[in-house]
């Protein structure tokens, strides 16, 4: 089945924020924000910004109702600057103007006072400060202390990762007005409705029940829109409030770029051991995240980290500790992966460094140290249905890994300026959110009495197909044409107190309640028809392709007939249905349990020629062996692997974000942060569907896509240091993600410019 919204997609027809005609008397936002990375707000002055044509109302924290913070794991977040400011970019005022343009030239006339403080932008000094998020946490497994003097060969380094811009095409904004009796309705571009509702109503002053939150597609979250949509829809919200007038707020590119906060950047120092066998015997990390001003995620993100430190390997002895760092730049969020991938570069790295020194191709380490059934991860759950060795050995098999190795070193051989480089990146990404209490969801089914139906869940969709997944299962069940079904927006007063879509558990938690709810739906028919029919007990009864079936036979009553005359015996044709994920607990005290409903895995090849007199490079091609369980839609997901797996090369290679001592962010437009385009995506990108058996906890044994693929863009970075290596082999590339052009060019020529 084709995603539903392609159609309208290519058309341009999808309704985004942009797209909802305003209404009358439509006020416009542009966003005052803070010009310093810290320090004290000593006078602010409206007085020529608010006598500018248009202006009808500039507002700060003073005139928040209720209060001030928009903190979703820990309060420490105020919504609009109170006093001092802790970012470039931290929203301090924000003018209300007839047009967006007004409210623009009224904010460039305010005038602000700041005594600058120090500027902190590095984890590692924070880090030495004792500047913190919350106390450090550590996973451990076995006795690293007594492995490690075991150990034959033990090896020490350093990784750094950058961080990530989400660069939705969608900016963030929302656009609010009240209802009446004080009561409002916001429109906004958020994965997390509930989130918005939820902050909307501390900052009012009023019951979340007073605010209508709807969604009706986003362009692109990422992570981006989890908690970071949230400020911008309270502040529509906050300023239809104190005008009585609707308000629309949407970012621009550069003011999005600056003010809102990216994937966390990591700085992080390993230890690995091995036995004389090379098995991993041991391995310690330790994690400093760059969280930023202020907690957003990063307490959740930093978690993920830990779960997620060794891929897809079995490690005995491991000990694992991360610190969350509070810097000065702009609270840094959720990121595809949700610092899984951080967690996972450092692992690479540190076998790719184990194997270097041992003077031996790093596959060799990895693929000796895989998981298989059985074994425990850091974190207390054990491996079930583990596919780790299986998607290596296919990927080995299917795509002729020996043969691969073997072009390779004939093109080195043949080439003096050009050379390849191949790395194999096996993945492992456990699905659930780690806090056990988000695993849950509601749908919300209508059938109406023409036979339509209209289904409503927490689930938002982003570009990531949930919705085509929605309607698969309503058909699936129901057994009727997905043309009668239609899928609702997301709105709080149809299903309330949603978990963010995120944790790519979407699909899973949200198409179980549909599934639920539509199995109650059609027992509820099958009652009737027995009824009507007079059938005896037990009689076999089915709903399939729009018609009823008795005994295996169709009998004379449509799907249409059935629903009208279920309508006319008054029968309830709606169902609610709440799912909670089965199975699932942790207990953060002992840092042990059985956090994920079950793991994804898969393994990719990345190979990539790199020009040796530019530092330039491409990605030749990226076959992958994944495991996706049965999938409920295979362009769907293709999609999903295509989209993430660029995204992940991206972050690796070409994405850097750079920040001035001063905590200004340098990179801050599409000329000076480079996100991958059609030239640098690779040449080939061949997917093999793995005959997985699943998950009962995967809807229809579907297994879960959206994030894992990203890690596979990993596997670029490890390539790239290869090819370097093949034309200088004495190179030791820093393990210092993404590797730019620029510093392909330096490793490859260290004395470049040190020479008269
Ligand atoms: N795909 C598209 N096209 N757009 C997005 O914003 N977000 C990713 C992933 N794939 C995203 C995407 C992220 S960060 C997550 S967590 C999942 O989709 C969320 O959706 P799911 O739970 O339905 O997989
Ligand atoms: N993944 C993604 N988003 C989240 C999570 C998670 O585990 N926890 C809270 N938000
Ligand atoms: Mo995805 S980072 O869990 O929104």
């Amino acid at each position: 089945m084709r995603n539903i919204d392609a159609f309208n997609h290519v058309r341009g027809e999808s309704v985004y924020l942009d797209d909802i005609p305003v209404r009358q008397g439509t006020l416009y936002a542009w966003v005052f924000s803070s010009p310093v990375a810290h320090g004290k707000i000593l006078n602010l002055d409206f007085s020529e910004a608010q006598n500018m044509p248009g202006v009808v109302k500039i507002f700060t924290a003073n005139d928040v109702p209720g209060q001030n913070q928009i903190g979703g794991i820990i309060a420490d977040e105020p919504l609009l600057a109170d006093g001092e400011v802790h970012f470039w970019g931290q929203p301090i005022a924000v003018v209300l103007a007839e047009t967006e343009l007004q409210a623009q030239l009224a904010s460039h006339k305010i005038q602000i006072e700041i005594e600058k403080l120090p500027v902190i932008t590095d984890p590692r000094e924070a880090h030495k400060v004792g500047k913190l998020i919350m106390p450090p946490r550590t996973f451990a497994l076995g006795n690293t202390e007594t492995a490690f003097a075991a150990c034959e060969h033990v090896f020490e380094g350093m990784a750094e990762s950058g961080g990530q811009e989400h660069l939705y095409i969608e900016t963030q904004g929302a656009y609010a007005f009240i209802k009446e009796n004080g009561s409002f309705y916001v429109a906004t571009s958020t994965q997390g409705p509930t989130a918005v509702q939820r902050h909307g109503a501390a900052v009012l002053g009023i019951g979340m029940s007073r605010i209508e939150v709807d969604v009706m597609r986003l362009g692109g979250g990422f992570g981006g829109k989890e908690d970071q949509a949230t400020p911008w829809a309270v502040m529509a919200l906050l300023g239809a409030a104190l005008t009585k007038r609707p308000v629309k707020l949407s970012l621009h590119r550069l003011e999005d770029m600056r003010m809102t906060g990216k994937r966390h950047p990591y700085s992080s120092d390993f230890k690995i051991g091995f036995d004389k066998d090379l098995k991993i015997q041991a391995y310690e990390v330790t994690f400093y995240q760059n969280a930023g001003a202020a907690a957003d995620l990063s307490p959740a993100v930093l978690e993920r980290t830990l779960f997620h430190c060794t891929n897809s390997y079995f490690i005995p002895n491991v000990k694992a500790t991360a610190f969350s760092c509070k810097t000065n730049l702009p609270p840094n969020t959720a990121f595809r992966g949700f610092g899984g991938p951080q967690g996972m570069f450092v692992i690479e790295a540190a076998l790719a460094h184990a194997a270097e020194k041992l003077g031996m191709e790093a596959s060799v380490l990895q693929e000796m140290n895989l998981l298989k059934e059985g074994d425990e991860f850091p974190y207390g759950q054990i491996t079930e249905n583990c596919e780790a060795q299986n998607c290596w050995q296919t990927a080995f098999g299917k795509y002729d890994l020996p043969k691969l190795r073997d072009e390779i070193t004939i093109f080195n051989s043949q080439n003096k300026f050009l050379k390849k480089g191949m790395a194999l990146m096996p993945i492992c990404f456990g699905i659930s959110f780690t806090k056990t209490a988000m695993n849950q969801s509601r749908a919300l089914v209508h059938i109406y009495q023409d036979g339509s139906v209209g289904v409503s869940t927490g689930a938002v969709e982003m570009g990531q197909g949930v919705n085509t997944k929605m309607l698969q299962v309503a058909a699936r069940v129901l057994g009727i044409d997905p043309k009668r079904i239609r899928i609702e927006t997301t709105n709080t007063t149809r299903v309330a107190n949603t978990s963010p879509s995120a944790a790519s558990a979407t699909a899973d938690l949200n198409g179980k309640a549909v599934q639920m709810a539509c199995e109650t739906l059609k027992e509820r028919l099958k009652t009737h028809i027995a009824i009507q029919l007079n059938l005896p007990e037990n009689t076999p009864i089915e709903i399939q392709e729009e018609q009823v079936w008795v005994n295996g036979k169709t009998v004379d009553l449509s799907w249409e007939k059935l629903v009208f005359s279920a309508f006319w015996s008054r029968i309830s044709l709606s169902e609610n249905a709440h799912y909670a994920t089965p199975e699932i607990h942790f207990n953060p005290e002992i840092e042990k349990g059985h956090p994920f409903a079950y793991h994804v895995y898969g393994t990719a090849i990345i190979t990539t020629t790199v020009d040796c007199l530019r530092g330039t490079y491409e990605i030749d091609s990226v076959k992958i062996a994944h495991d996706f369980g049965s999938s409920l839609n295979t362009n769907v997901d293709l999609g999903q692997i295509e989209g993430g797996l660029v995204q992940g090369i991206g972050w690796m290679t070409l994405e850097e974000l750079l920040y001035n001592q001063e905590g200004r962010l340098l990179s801050n437009a599409l000329s000076t942060y480079k996100v991958p385009d059609i030239y640098s995506v690779p040449k080939e990108i061949e997917v093999h569907f793995m005959d997985t058996k699943g998950s009962k906890l995967a809807i229809f044994g579907s297994k879960a896509v959206g994030e894992p693929p990203l890690m596979y863009g990993i596997g670029a970075y490890f390539a790239l240091r290869n090819a370097i290596k093949a034309f200088r082999p004495a190179a030791e590339p820093k393990f210092s993600a993404p590797m730019t052009p620029e510093k392909v060019l330096l490793t490859l020529y260290p004395d470049f410019g040190s020479q008269p």
